[in-house]
């Protein structure tokens, strides 16, 4: 399968499945207490997916059974929302979503501080969320694809931090998950040439410690090896002849 680029209309549906992504963000940031469950944050998201008229991107995926993706401490992603899993103050939780507005997706993921937490753990949400600005740096037509790769990983590298190997990032369309692949980390090619209308969901996972990861009993959920945090960020974005456009994140 080639790098579809896609046309005006299918990126005006792209935008606007990416600005209800937005919505279900910003609700979930808000409505996230401790106290709560994985299973109640999930049920929100599904219900402001809803009332936009979409489906979750997710929800039955390869049999995943669940609307959202919530991910406590040191689980990377994909999380299975449960009523048994409550989430505290200290904890960090990495909410990933998907919508599909009109058959096309957008993906975004985002991690949270549950109350107050460590100051090791902030910097490693924030240098997650910052590795993804410095990746799309290199996100517009001319570039390569591995460009955006290897400035993740160069960025997050002089932290100590391990950069998930085991998973990468996408194209997005019609499809949760399109070609290409996107490594987060640095790679001996350039890749495929970038191209206007190219639409990509970027999304470094990062670890407080080792890049290892397992996957537990239920197999999808995704733990670091040494037990120690992880934290994640995703947007969904439209490749330009010039800045790329953030689908996910348009208020920014
Ligand atoms: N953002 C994640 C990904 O692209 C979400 C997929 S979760 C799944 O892999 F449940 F849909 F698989
Ligand atoms: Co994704």
């Amino acid at each position: 399968m080639p790098i579809t680029i896609k046309s005006e209309r299918e990126i005006a549906l792209m935008t606007e499945a990416g600005r209800i992504l937005e919505i279900v963000h910003t609700e979930l940031e808000r409505a996230l207490k401790p106290g709560m469950t994985t299973l109640d944050i999930d049920r929100l998201g599904e219900e402001v997916i809803r009332s936009f008229g979409c489906e979750p991107s997710f929800l039955n995926y390869n049999g995943y059974p669940a609307s959202i993706c919530v991910s406590v401490n040191d689980e990377v992603v994909h999380g299975i929302p449960s009523k048994q899993r409550v989430v505290r103050e200290g904890d960090i939780v990495s909410l990933d979503a998907g919508v599909i507005y009109k058959g096309y997706h957008s993906d975004a993921a985002r991690t949270h501080a549950v109350g107050e937490i460590g100051p090791e753990v902030k910097k490693l949400v924030e240098v997650t969320r910052q590795s993804f600005f410095e990746g799309i740096k290199f996100a517009k037509e001319g570039n390569h694809l591995f460009d955006i790769s290897n400035a993740i990983g160069r960025y997050v590298r002089q932290f100590g931090y391990g950069v998930v190997r085991e998973l990468c990032g996408h194209g997005i369309g019609t499809h949760l998950h399109e070609e290409p692949e996107i490594p987060n980390f640095s790679v001996l090619r350039r890749g495929p040439k970038l191209k206007a209308g190219m639409t990509l969901a970027i999304e470094p996972m990062i670890n407080l410690g080792t890049a290892r990861v397992r996957w537990l009993e239920d197999d999808w959920t995704v733990v670091t090896a040494d037990g120690k945090p992880s934290a994640h960020y995703e947007n969904t974005v439209l490749i330009t002849k010039g800045e790329p456009r953030l689908l996910t994140l348009t208020g920014k």
